[in-house]
């Protein structure tokens, strides 16, 4: 693409700002500005407009659904532990570690999995992910082929920190990692930002890019030819989750259920939580700020919440389902955070409060997209421990703690 042609494409959406600076760049940064300007998508505009004008899409006929309780769990173990570690053994599951949000809450410039959360030695993240992994690796008997995904912002130094780390122990051979794609981020008023003066202002998605990045990095090939029949998708921010856990797979695979997803009893009605339920007889994930008030209080007869089972970002896909949920698109969001941009008078501004607008798609929009969906209770305080803050709620306090309470040395 040309200048006179971005121009063009710019101007048809009042975004002519992004070449005001073009004319101080050098060569390499005008050619770098006008090919992202020739990949912009403006479809994602279209969804800001709609969104400030409240057009998100509503939801269907809301509904619960009850989980398999950590009770009737336990009354099983035996037969799901066996059925998840024969899937393991025959080579059947594969693990996606979503590795490629920004982690802005938690305030650090390094991807969120390269955090030390050690005490008394370094631990990092990954590292505490990738030994919670090898637990199952050490019963199995054998690795489960695990992929991670990561941003063009935190590609290349989480690939150099795993190789430095020597994979934490684990076999780098069973190691793929992918790049998801990037999304512009908008102003207010829905004008682009420019992070710098020849440079849009890009973020990743969202994790629910993760699929169409996978597929595009050649890894659903991967693993199709190599029979892999369910993927753990999970999120790099909970340092007690179990990876590959042979009980919930097991569970899964025994129900014939499509799709499986690890939740935890709500402490209480008002928790901020996304809730799976049913809507219109599928399976979906409904956020909290999504449910009215009759619904987050709604009680069964037994006096326990009608809507009491929260997701923890931790779910089983087949993989030969996913391959077909291709042709769907999944909801694109906007959400509101923290960008730092050029403003107009080419001075970086760095904002202490969210001031632009991201667009990112959600792997829980994933769910409502199967045939069903088994929910499979875990004990919040031995499974679910984010890592989202520095302080307070979900915080690197609040994770170490319980890490420890799990006897864990930090
Ligand atoms: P969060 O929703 O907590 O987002 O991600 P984040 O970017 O890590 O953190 P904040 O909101 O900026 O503080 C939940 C999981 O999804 C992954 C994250 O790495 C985390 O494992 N994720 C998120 C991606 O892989 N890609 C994305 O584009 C967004």
């Amino acid at each position: 693409m040309n200048y006179t042609e971005a121009k063009a494409k710019l101007d048809a959406r009042h975004q002519g700002h992004l070449l005001q600076f073009y004319d101080s760049l050098s060569d390499t940064e005008q050619y770098q500005l006008l090919e992202q300007i020739d990949a912009l998508d403006f479809h994602l505009l279209d969804v800001f407009s709609a969104y400030q004008g409240e057009k998100e899409k509503s939801k269907g006929l809301l509904a619960p659904l009850g989980a398999l309780t950590c009770q009737e769990i336990q009354q099983n173990q035996q037969k799901f532990d066996s059925a998840g570690l024969d899937a393991i053994r025959q080579g059947k599951v594969g693990a996606v570690l979503l590795a490629g949000g920004m982690g802005t809450r938690l305030g650090s410039d390094k991807p969120k999995g390269m955090y030390n959360i050690g005490l008394t030695r370094p631990l990092s993240i990954f590292e505490c992910l990738i030994q919670n992994l090898m637990q199952v690796v050490d019963k199995a008997g054998s690795f489960v082929p695990l992929f991670i995904m990561t941003s063009e912002k935190n590609d290349e130094i989480t690939r150099d920190f795993f190789e430095e780390n020597k994979y934490f122990g684990y076999n780098a051979e069973y190691v793929h990692f992918f790049v998801q794609e990037m999304a512009p981020a908008v102003d207010e008023q829905g004008k682009i930002l420019l992070e710098e003066k020849g440079r849009i202002a890009t973020s990743p998605n969202g994790n629910g890019g993760w699929f169409i990045s996978f597929a595009r990095a050649g890894l659903l090939n991967l693993v199709q030819r190599e029979e892999i029949e369910w993927l753990n998708v999970f999120a790099v921010d909970n340092v007690l989750q179990k990876i590959a856990d042979p009980s919930f797979l097991g569970a899964t695979i025994l129900s014939g259920c499509e799709s499986g997803s690890k939740v935890v009893r709500k402490a209480d009605a008002q928790e901020r939580v996304g809730v799976l339920c049913l809507e219109d007889g599928k399976p979906s994930i409904v956020e909290y700020y999504e449910m009215t008030e009759d619904m987050i209080n709604s009680r069964e007869p037994d006096g326990t919440l009608s809507y009491n089972y929260g997701v923890i970002l931790n779910y089983l896909f087949r993989t030969d389902r996913l391959a077909e949920l291709m042709q769907h698109e999944l909801e694109m969001h906007v959400v509101h955070k923290k960008v730092s941009y050029i403003d107009e008078n080419g001075n970086l501004i760095q904002p202490e409060e969210p001031n632009a607008y991201k667009f990112e798609t959600l792997v829980l929009d994933m769910i409502h997209l199967q045939e069903n969906c088994l929910a499979y209770e875990v004990e919040r305080e031995k499974e679910f421990a984010p890592v989202k803050n520095a302080h307070g709620t979900d915080s690197v306090d609040t994770a170490r703690e319980l890490l420890q309470r799990n006897g864990i040395v930090l």
